[in-house]
C-alpha cells in the first residue's frame, strides 16, 4: 500500500505540482459528476450555460462552467443548494449576513472530517503539534468559527479549550491557568484580550502563550506587529468562508508570515475579474473564487467569494499562496469617488503608538458631499494633546497615501466599541 502524501503536512510539503494537479482534475470532474448527478439546481445551471461534467478535460475547462453566488444560496433557501439527501447532513451551520436570511451550508460526516483536516493541518502549519492546548476564542454556534476549530485542533491532537467568544476576563484567566499555548480568536477581539491583560496586570510575557491563528476578518501586517509585539506571540493568518468549508481553506506558515497557502488538494482557487468575469492569470488583482474539490453535501463550484486579493506561487510547498485580503468587494467605500478599504486606513493608524489600534470608520454627507470621520483612542498612557499631535499626521498620511480628507475624532481608552468577534470598522450613515 502506498501511503498518502496529502494525510500529514510534512506529506503535503513533499508533493509535487503535477501530482497536485492530477488529484485536482480528478477531483473537479468527481465532483463536477456528483452535483450533476444530485443537485438539480446545478444540472439545471449546467445545462443553461451549455455544459457537462465530460467537458472538463483540464482543469483550465472549469472557466466554461457558471459561477455560483450568495445569491443562489439565497434563492434556495435553506437547504435546497444541498447534494446529498438530508439523512446525510450531519450538521449545518450559517452566517447571518447584514440583511435577510442567513445563508445556509451542510456537511456529511466525511466532509466534516475533510474539514477537520484542513484546519488540523492549519494550526501545524501555524506552529502548532499534537499536545498543544488550544483555546479556540472564535465564537461557537452557527458561525463556523469556533467548531471549525475545535474539531480541527482535536484532530492534530491538541488538548481544546473551548472558550468561545465573549466573557474577555475569563479568557484571560483561562490563558494563565490553564497555560494555553495557541489561540485561535479575531484579531480584532484578540487586542480586546490583550488590553485585558493589561487591566489585570498581566504580563503577556508571562504566560506559555506562544501562537495566535486569527481570521474571519481582514487584518494588516502592521496590525500583526502590533499583536506580535504586544502578546509575544507568532501571529498567522487563517482563512476561510462558510460557504466553501469555514476557517481552513488557506493558511498561513509560521516560517515565512507571507500570506494563507490554500489547501489546493480541497479547494481550487481561480481569480477573476469582477466585472467580466474574466479569469485572470496568477498575480494578478481580482475576485478570489474557489470550486470545493471533495465535499459531498454542499459543494461549490466556482463560488464567488467577493474577497479581493492575488494567488501567488507557493513558498512551503507546491500549492498557491493567497496575497493577505484587500477587503471584500462589498466592505470597499466609495468616498467623493475614491475606493477606499478599511485596511488603508488601519495600515496608517497603527503608524502612531499613541493611538490604540482600536478604531472605526464613519462616513456621512455634509451637504451633498461624503465626509469622512475617523474615530480612534488614545492609547493607555499618552496624553490628548500629544495623540491630537499623532491625529493630525494620521489625516495628512490618509490624504497623500490613499486620496481622502477626513477628520480624526480622539477617544479616550475603551471609547470605541469592541468586538467579541468580527469588528464592525465602518459605519456609514449615508
Ligand atoms: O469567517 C470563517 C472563518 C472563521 C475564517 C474563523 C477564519 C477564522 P464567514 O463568517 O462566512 O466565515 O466569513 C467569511 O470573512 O469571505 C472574508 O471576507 C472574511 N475573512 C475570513 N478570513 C479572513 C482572513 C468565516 N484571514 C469572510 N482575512 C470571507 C481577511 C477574512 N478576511
Amino acid at each position: 500500500m502506498t501511503s498518502d502524501p496529502f494525510s500529514s503536512l510534512s506529506g503535503v510539503r513533499q508533493v509535487s505540482r503535477d501530482q497536485l494537479e492530477a488529484l485536482q482534475l480528478e477531483r473537479l470532474r468527481d465532483t463536477l459528476e456528483h452535483v450533476y448527478a444530485h443537485s438539480p439546481v446545478y444540472r439545471e445551471k449546467f445545462q443553461d450555460a451549455g455544459v457537462a461534467p465530460q467537458d472538463l478535460q483540464s482543469l483550465a475547462d472549469i472557466a466554461k462552467f457558471p459561477f455560483t453566488t450568495k445569491q443562489d444560496l439565497r434563492d434556495h433557501y435553506p437547504f435546497g443548494l444541498f447534494s446529498t439527501p438530508m439523512d446525510q447532513v450531519v450538521r449545518v451551520h450559517a452566517s447571518s449576513g447584514t440583511t435577510g436570511k442567513p445563508t445556509v451550508v451542510g456537511y456529511t460526516r466525511e466532509d466534516i472530517d475533510h474539514w477537520a483536516t484542513c484546519v488540523a493541518r492549519s494550526i501545524e502549519a501555524a506552529g502548532g503539534k499534537p499536545g498543544d492546548r488550544v483555546q479556540v476564542a472564535y465564537g461557537y454556534g452557527l458561525f463556523t468559527g469556533g467548531l471549525g476549530a475545535h474539531y480541527g485542533a482535536e484532530k492534530l491532537g491538541c488538548t481544546v479549550i473551548p472558550m468561545s467568544g465573549g466573557q474577555t476576563e475569563k479568557q484571560v484567566q483561562l490563558l494563565q491557568d490553564f497555560e494555553t499555548d495557541i489561540i485561535m480568536v479575531t484579531p480584532s477581539y484578540m487586542l480586546n484580550i490583550a488590553d485585558e491583560m493589561e487591566r489585570q496586570g498581566v504580563d503577556p510575557a508571562s504566560l506559555k502563550l506562544r501562537a495566535g491563528i486569527f481570521g474571519a476578518e481582514p487584518w494588516t501586517d502592521a496590525m500583526r506587529s502590533a499583536i506580535e509585539a504586544r502578546c509575544h506571540i507568532d501571529a498567522t493568518d487563517i482563512y476561510g468562508l462558510s460557504e466553501v468549508m469555514g476557517p481552513g481553506v488557506a493558511q498561513e506558515f509560521v516560517d515565512t508570515k507571507d500570506g494563507p497557502t490554500i489547501w489546493e488538494d480541497h479547494f481550487y482557487p481561480e481569480v477573476i475579474d469582477p466585472e467580466t468575469g474574466e479569469v485572470l492569470p496568477d498575480d494578478a488583482e481580482g475576485e478570489l473564487v474557489f470550486t470545493s474539490l471533495t465535499k459531498r453535501a454542499f459543494p461549490v463550484i466556482r463560488y464567488r467569494t467577493r474577497d479581493l486579493t492575488r494567488l501567488l506561487p507557493g513558498s512551503e510547498c507546491v500549492m498557491r499562496r493567497i496575497a493577505k485580503i484587500t477587503g471584500r468587494s462589498d466592505d470597499m467605500l466609495i468616498v467623493r469617488g475614491v475606493n477606499v478599504f478599511p485596511s488603508q486606513i488601519e495600515e496608517q493608524l497603527l503608524k502612531f503608538s499613541v493611538l490604540a489600534p482600536h478604531y472605526q470608520i464613519e462616513l456621512y454627507k455634509q451637504g451633498n458631499m461624503d465626509s469622512v470621520s475617523i474615530h480612534v483612542e488614545v492609547a493607555e498612557g499618552n496624553d490628548r494633546s500629544t495623540a491630537a499631535a499623532a491625529g493630525e499626521e494620521l489625516k495628512a498620511l490618509v490624504k497623500s497615501y490613499i486620496g481622502i480628507s477626513s477628520s480624526i475624532e480622539l477617544h479616550d481608552a475603551g471609547g470605541i466599541p469592541r468586538s467579541e468577534g468580527k469588528a464592525k470598522r465602518v459605519i456609514d450613515r449615508r
